[in-house]
């Protein structure tokens, strides 16, 4: 039986690829074992928390448990949080329940929740979310481990207004925060609701297998235990010292070579799934955020980072790929394919006089996607464009949560081999600072002073 996960990438090979492509003595595999070894010793020494993240059962039962308890209760599902404190379950519900504006409103028994993301600050979506809500038949949750982030919390405090007393009495709003510190862990605990805690040797960007993913996926109705175990499932082959079996590993020097020896500055995520697309948005932040760093772990300028662009199949093959195909040679693309359709559907044998609709009469949709990706690949390569892909046999708990923890596999092996900290965020934390600053925060006037000299 083919492999659930599979990756391949003879097509960013010079074989394949011609010059633009990378040469089988351009993947330096020694130099890849000792990024795995580099690695393995920040997890090992709890630096690191995210591979550990799988095992930790206890915690998902007792998310499982909080779920169970809320189940047919509410309809919608408001999640307040930013960035890491959000792309995760965005994406988690889009690929197993569905693209968002297709999504049907009930999937299960009771009907799962719709979800709400309200990451964005602008007021018209916020007030337009909740007009569409009744606080008395809706979950909150909001997530920020740093429990300070200026756009979650106010969002949050106008959520909670909004509530009213409906907030009150049975526990309609959960927390995901630190368990230590920040503000949010303050008002929490003052208002009595329920809390979850998101380790604190786990980024925003690294926590979808922590209570930030798996709080909202549970009240979504996705099974979070086989997620785990796909999961689980990443870290054995991410360990491994196989390289063709390590596909995180792989893909993290393949990233690398083509960067930095044949400058392909952008990374095209070309998702043929609209299942994958909020997973698309997920990666973005993932790669972008992780590698896009000013210093290397010497100290020295570096200003490392390829540019994530998300790309939907087909759709944007009447967009995009003419820049991909014939604009500037600085991209390398990475498709993604489900192999099995979650439904399919025949195009039905009428018009059969019209060229146009005669070939395709009888035919699965299905086939027409696949047909175009695989045209799509094949010009690209013919181009000396490089790509890879990644294929899912299907898009389900555990093959999804496989792919994420093996991107984040990759995304750790890729800092290793770049020579950066993949774990911080210096850019993302000096904008919150600005940000402070300008809206009066106590502590920040340095940081309005420093804004004031810019305008
Ligand atoms: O990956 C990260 O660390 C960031 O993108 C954070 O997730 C984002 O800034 C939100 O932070 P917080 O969870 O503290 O609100």
């Amino acid at each position: 039986m083919a492999a659930e996960l599979q990756f391949t990438y003879q097509n960013a090979l010079s074989t394949n690829a011609g010059t633009d492509g990378i040469s089988p003595k351009d993947l330096n595999d020694k130099a890849a074992l000792a990024a795995v070894d580099a690695f393995r010793q920040r997890v090992d020494s709890g630096e690191i928390g995210f591979p550990m993240l799988p095992e930790d059962r206890r915690t998902a039962a007792a998310i499982a448990e909080f779920a169970d308890e809320l189940r047919g209760q509410v309809d919608d599902l408001l999640l307040v949080g930013i960035g890491g404190s959000a792309l995760g379950a965005y994406a988690l519900d889009v690929a197993i329940r569905g693209p968002h504006p297709a999504q049907t409103s009930s999937n299960g028994k009771p009907p799962r929740p719709r979800l709400i993301v309200l990451d964005n600050v602008d007021p018209g979506v916020v007030a337009s979310a909740l007009a569409g809500c009744n606080p008395r038949r809706t979950a909150v949750c909001v997530i920020a481990k740093s429990g300070s982030t200026a756009e979650t919390l106010a969002t949050f405090m106008i959520v909670r207004e909004w509530m009213g007393n409906a907030a009150k009495g049975k526990p309609r709003v959960v927390a995901v925060t630190d368990a230590k510190k920040g503000d949010l862990l303050g008002i929490a605990k003052e208002e009595r609701w329920p809390l979850f805690f998101v380790p604190a040797n786990v980024g925003g960007r690294f926590s979808v297998f922590s209570p930030v993913g798996l709080v909202p996926a549970a009240l979504l109705g996705i099974d979070i235990r086989k997620l785990l175990k796909g999961a689980r499932l990443a870290n054995q082959r991410s360990w491994s010292r196989d390289l063709e079996q390590n596909f995180a590993l792989r893909s993290a020097q393949l990233h690398h070579a083509l960067d930095t020896m044949r400058n392909k500055k952008t990374e095209v995520v070309f998702a043929y799934s609209s299942y994958l697309w909020g997973a698309a948005f997920w990666y973005r932040q993932l790669w972008a955020e992780s590698i896009g760093k000013r210093v290397n772990r010497a100290g020295a300028v570096v200003e490392t980072g390829q540019t994530p662009v998300a790309a939907l199949g087909v759709t944007d093959q009447h967009s995009q790929l003419q820049l991909y195909m014939e604009g500037p040679r600085d991209k390398m693309i990475t498709f993604w394919d489900v192999r099995k359709p979650r439904v399919e559907l025949k195009i039905p044998k009428i018009y059969t006089r019209y060229d146009s609709c005669g070939y395709l009469g009888g035919k699965k949709l299905s086939d027409l996607f696949r047909a175009e990706r695989i045209a799509t690949e094949a010009a690209l390569t013919a181009n000396g464009r490089p790509n890879c892909r990644w294929s899912l046999s299907h898009v389900d708990e555990v093959t999804l949560g496989e792919f994420f923890q093996v991107l984040e596999f990759q995304t750790a092996f890729a800092g290793e081999l770049y020579g950066i900290d993949a774990f911080d965020q210096p850019g993302v934390e000096l904008g919150k600072k600005l940000t402070y600053g300008l809206m009066g925060r106590k502590g920040f006037e340095e940081h309005a002073r420093e804004l004031k000299g810019l305008k």
